[in-house]
Order: C-alpha cells, then sequence, then structure tokens
C-alpha cells in the first residue's frame, strides 16, 4: 500500500532509490517517482504506471545527487496519473515529500492553505503536506520545527518522509503506517519496508507511532512530535538478501511456492518435540493460556483462511474459538473481556484492519497475540505476545509460504492452548507432531510431482471455476479460491461442500469445473457433494491421496500425500496454489502484482 524510500550517504541516491522502489514495488505499482536534492535545488521525476516506465523515463537525464526520496503508489485519493504521483512538492518546489496512509483532513487544510495563495496540482491529500511545510518555512520557522508543526497538524493515518531543498537532511514521521530506518556506516535509508534496502544493510530501526526520524550522513536522530529525544534500539535482520530476489523462478509467486519446504522446517525449528508429543513455544509455556475460556481470531484475506483453518482445528480440540474478519469486527464481534484470547493473523503486521481489530480487542480487556512474518511490525509490537511464522521474505502479491506458514504456527499454538484450557489437546499429539516433523518433505513431494499445469491447460477457457470442501477443507477451498481470481482475473469462488445444494448448485454446469479437497474429514459427504455437480454435467476434481475413493470416481485429480487430517488440507492447498499460478501464466497475467491490488493494506 504504497512504498517508501528514501536515502542519504556519499554518491548518487538515484540508483539505490530504483533499486529501493523495484524491491518494495509489491506495495503499490500504478506510479512511482523520485526526488533527489542536487547542488541548487530538488529535481522530481514521477510517472503513472510501474518502476520500470520511471527508470525508463530518466535514462537520458540522469538526476544527481547524494540523499533523495522516492514512492511507489498503490492509488487512494485521486486516479493514478502523472500529477498524482508522488514525489510532491509546495509551489516553490523547495519542499518535497512522499508519503503512505490517508490524511483525513487534508480537505480542510488544503482549503485553508488555499486561502492563503498556495496553489494544487493533484488530486491527493498528500499534496498538502509540503505546502503545509512550506507555509511554516514562510511563518519562520526553521526546517525541523516546521516539518514537526505541519506533521502535528495531519489527522489520519500516516507515514513521511520529506527533504528541504537547502539543507542533506530527511525527515520522517509515522503514525499508523511503517517506517523503518536502515543504516549502514555512512549511509542511511528510510523505507516502508525492510526488503527495499536488505541489500544494503540488515541493520534497523522501526519508528513507533509518534516518532519523528531526523536522517542526515553523521546519523539518525530519534524524537517524538515535540521534539524531546527517543531512545529506538536497532535490530537486526536475519533475511537472506538473496531471499527477496527471484533466482531462477520467473515469478516470485512461483519461488515462495517453491520454498514452502524451507519456510515450514524454518517454522517448527525448535518448537516441537515430536517423539514426546511436546510442543516447546518459548513465549508459551504450558500454562499460558490457563485462563482462557474463549479464542477469537482476526484476521484479512488469505491470513483469515488461516484464521479459519486454526479456529476448525481449536472448537475440534474442544475450545470455544470463532475467526473473524477484521474489518467487521467493530461491527459484529462477540463481546471479550479479559477471559478472552484474541489472535491477530497477519503476514505483514501492518494490515489497518486487522490493527483495527486487534486495538479493539485489547482496549476491550482481551489478552492478545500476534501470529505474524515480519520482526518488529506494527501488530508484533502493539500485541501482548508474538508468534513468529518465519517463513522469509514473501514478495509476490498473492500470499502463498506464509498462509502455509501462519496455517502450522495455527496448529502449534492451538495444540498449546487445547492442552492448557481443557488438559488435553483432542488429538494424537505424537502422530501429529511426526506427520507434522514430515511437512516440508511432503510438501515437496506435491511440488515434484504435481500435474496442476496439466489440469491447469485442461480446464482454461471455462466459465467459472468453484472450489469445495468440509472441516478444514473448506478454509482451503475458500483460498483455493481466493489464489485462483486474485491472479487469473476469473471468476473462482469456494464453498462449504454441503453448501453447494443450497443455492450455489444453481451456478454448476458442464463448463464449471469443481475442485473438492478431501481432508479425511466426512470425505463420504464431499464425495456426495461432488457427485451432486458432476450429475449436473461439471467435471470434479478430487484433491486427495493417490488410493482415496475420490480419486477413482473424479474426473481427474491432483494427488497429496496420505497425512493426519490436520495437514493434509495443507498440502491439498499447496496444489491449488501451482493450479492458480499456471492457470494465470497461460493467460500472461502479471502474477506477482495482480491488477488493483498490493501486498500490503494499510487502509481501512
Ligand atoms: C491474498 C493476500 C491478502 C492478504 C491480506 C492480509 O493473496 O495476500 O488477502 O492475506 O491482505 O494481509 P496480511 O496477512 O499482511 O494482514
Amino acid at each position: 500500500m504504497c512504498g517508501i524510500i528514501g536515502r542519504v550517504g556519499e554518491g548518487n541516491a538515484l540508483e539505490t532509490l530504483i533499486t529501493g522502489l523495484e524491491n518494495l514495488e509489491y506495495r503499490g505499482y500504478d506510479s512511482a517517482g523520485v526526488a533527489v536534492k542536487n547542488g541548487t535545488g530538488i529535481n522530481v521525476e514521477k510517472r503513472s504506471g510501474k518502476v520500470s516506465e520511471l527508470k525508463r523515463s530518466i535514462t537520458d537525464e540522469p538526476l544527481q545527487g547524494a540523499i533523495g526520496i522516492g514512492h511507489t503508489r498503490w492509488s487512494t485519493h485521486g486516479p493514478p496519473t502523472d500529477e498524482n504521483a508522488h514525489p510532491h512538492t509546495d509551489h516553490t518546489e523547495d519542499v518535497a515529500v512522499v508519503h503512505n496512509g490517508i490524511i483525513e483532513n487534508y480537505t480542510e487544510l488544503k482549503s485553508e492553505l488555499a486561502e492563503s495563495g498556495h496553489e494544487f496540482s493533484s488530486d491527493t491529500d498528500t499534496e498538502v503536506i509540503p505546502h503545509l511545510i512550506q507555509h511554516h518555512l514562510d511563518c519562520g520557522l526553521d526546517n525541523e520545527s516546521a516539518f514537526r508543526r505541519a506533521v502535528d497538524e495531519l489527522e489520519g493515518s500516516y507515514a513521511v518522509a520529506a527533504m528541504i531543498a537547502d539543507e542533506r537532511v530527511l525527515y520522517a514521521a509515522r503514525r499508523g503506517s511503517p517506517l523503518v530506518v536502515g543504516m549502514e556506516d555512512d549511509e542511511y535509508f528510510l523505507a516502508s519496508d525492510v526488503p527495499a534496502f536488505l541489500e544494503y544493510t540488515d541493520t534497523v530501526v522501526y519508528l513507533e507511532d509518534g516518532d519523528v526520524a531526523i536522517v542526515d550522513e553523521t546519523g539518525v536522530e530519534f524524537t517524538d512530535l515535540e521534539g524531546n529525544p527517543v531512545e529506538r534500539h536497532p535490530e537486526t535482520i536475519e533475511w537472506d538478501p538473496e531471499q527477496a530476489g527471484k533466482g531462477e523462478y520467473e515469478h516470485f509467486m512461483l519461488k515462495e511456492i517453491h520454498e514452502q519446504p524451507t519456510a515450514l522446517a524454518q517454522a517448527i525449528e525448535g518448537r516441537i518435540e515430536p517423539e514426546l508429543g511436546r510442543i516447546d513455544l518459548t513465549d508459551f509455556e504450558p500454562g499460558t493460556f490457563d485462563d482462557v475460556d474463549c479464542v477469537q481470531f482476526v484476521a484479512c484475506g488469505t491470513s483469515y483462511h488461516a484464521a479459519l483453518y486454526g479456529s476448525v482445528l481449536l472448537n475440534q480440540a474442544g475450545v470455544r474459538s470463532r475467526a473473524l474478519l477484521a474489518n467487521e469486527y467493530s461491527i459484529s464481534a462477540p463481546p471479550v473481556d479479559e477471559n478472552t484470547l484474541v489472535v491477530a493473523v497477519t503476514q505483514s503486521g501492518e494490515t489497518a484492519d486487522t490493527l483495527s481489530a486487534l486495538r479493539e480487542a485489547s482496549d476491550a480487556g482481551a489478552q492478545t497475540v500476534t501470529v505474524t512474518n515480519v520482526v518488529g511490525s506494527t501488530a508484533a509490537r502493539e500485541a501482548d505476545e508474538t508468534l513468529l511464522i518465519r517463513a522469509g521474505p514473501e514478495i509476490g502479491v498473492a500470499a502463498t509460504k506464509t498462509f502455509s506458514s501462519q496455517a502450522v504456527m495455527l496448529v502449534l499454538l492451538g495444540q498449546r492452548i487445547a492442552q492448557d484450557v481443557r488438559g488435553e489437546t483432542g488429538a494424537d499429539p505424537e502422530a501429529l507432531l511426526s506427520d507434522l516433523e514430515t511437512m516440508p518433505d511432503r510438501v515437496e513431494e506435491v511440488l515434484a510431482t504435481t500435474t496442476a499445469e496439466e489440469l491447469a491447460a485442461t480446464y482454461e477457457g471455462s466459465r467459472a471455476y468453484f472450489f469445495i470442501g468440509r472441516g478444514l477443507g473448506f478454509p482451503v477451498a475458500l483460498e483455493g479460491a481466493l489464489k485462483f481470481k486474485e491472479i487469473t482475473y476469473e471468476h473462482a469462488e469456494g464453498f462449504a461442500s454441503g453448501e453447494l445444494k443450497h443455492g450455489p448448485l444453481a451456478l454448476v454446469t458442464p463448463d464449471t469445473p469443481v475442485f473438492a479437497v478431501f481432508t479425511g474429514e466426512e470425505d463420504e459427504k464431499t464425495l456426495k457433494n461432488a457427485a451432486e455437480a458432476q450429475t449436473r454435467g461439471a467435471p470434479v476434481i478430487a484433491i486427495c491421496p493417490p488410493d482415496h475413493q475420490a480419486a477413482l470416481v473424479a474426473d481427474a485429480h491432483l494427488e497429496i500425500p496420505d497425512v493426519d487430517s490436520d495437514l493434509a488440507g495443507l498440502l491439498a492447498n499447496v496444489q491449488l496454489q501451482l493450479l492458480a499460478y499456471y492457470a494465470a501464466d497461460r493467460l500472461d497475467r502479471a502474477i506477482d502484482k495482480p491488477r488493483n491490488l498490493a501486498k500490503s493494506v494499510t487502509v481501512e
């Protein structure tokens, strides 16, 4: 949801800015721009379209200068035009600003500034910020005070980076949108997310809400909005820069699908002792959840499907639990108290809807846990406890490996909660954990033997694609459909198998393949539901083990190894990821950056 990059140091900033934008493009890709301070002023180059288009437009006349800011946009206010692209400047072009978030009071600010003679050239909320800074400079404030005063007047959410023509300093502030500083000897970076500068440094400081950072080539000063110093400690990021590249793969998504064995191995490493049936989640010692009487999961999109998976497991283990869409939470959440555990499931840890549900639950007195991939993310910092999924950077907009890692971590967390709350898990922990330990190999097996590419070709051009599943197969069916629609732009829907006959069956024709997920939970019923579709002419594709009855009656099948029913859905999901990938590839879609989407959605 918009990517910000800033750089101060020796030599030219441009290349670093462009690389940073390329690495951040998953956050938004409808326009891009850079501003570089040269000897005399600030030069801005910005364009609608992707970073590659911006790059093409500046090769002839490079922007020279050691300090600069850049932005890749996912539009909120105003369409993706050249004018609306960031950086924005004031009328004197002495102040340049990039921004992620939403300025809620921008219409009031804009009309006040317009009355005092400021002219605006874009439809964005962001453009008020450079004008506001310039206004305070005109009133006689120094650069730092003008920046602070302007930021203090903003309502809404923001990560802002600004540059003022007469000095080699970057000013940054955050409230509600992520911002991180990277440090390397005499070179400093600002970014919305670490992959922007990971190839230059792994030493970072995450800004907290209300922080201001003043960055020049000698160092970074952190203060609050009033200018009082605040102490922020550097952290080391353990992601390998190579992990953030595409390697031999044509798309990040395919690479990330293939990284799942490693991601799962990392997720469970040191956290299970199968021979003892024991889980070692260091932050969640036995007894942590003794006083919990119900669990609410809050999440969006793919993470919601992982949350649903976790919730089905907990209910099956006898613990009251619900998975709730975070964006509906404020309207329809069941009440919480100090015995409620609210688990925010969010890959990025920055999804505005999820953060808002987490805050609401926390304010109401619930205990909170965040399950996330990003150390230091807002959700990680705001929850009482954090469980890291350790999936490594995920760049493809469509979440793949993070879903698998989230679901596996929710299997473990669910076991711990059930043991604490009920004194037992309702499952055979040794068998489950042994199967869990083999998951990386099982996923490898699926990747090596999949026939998803052939099936994608067979069913290309269908009118719609349906996905059904029961129990733990239901969230997998929903996720299969989401992945398919997201990257192919084809109509795809997921249903609980038993729901098909309550309405959706009317959509079923010979031109609507039905992908049925079998997880070993009441499979005979799912088979009947699939047969009801097959009778109406729909081809049925079973996702099941090779000797499963469904494989014999279905029109085609995608094979998964026979594992514990708590885990089978995760293998089926890998097959569905591959199916979506190959279907989208045949249609030549922008797989890593599907239209209208962004990886990290920091607006409600
Ligand atoms: C779909 C996808 C999104 C995210 C959702 C929540 O492939 O990636 O649906 O799952 O935007 O994002 P996080 O997990 O960052 O909260």
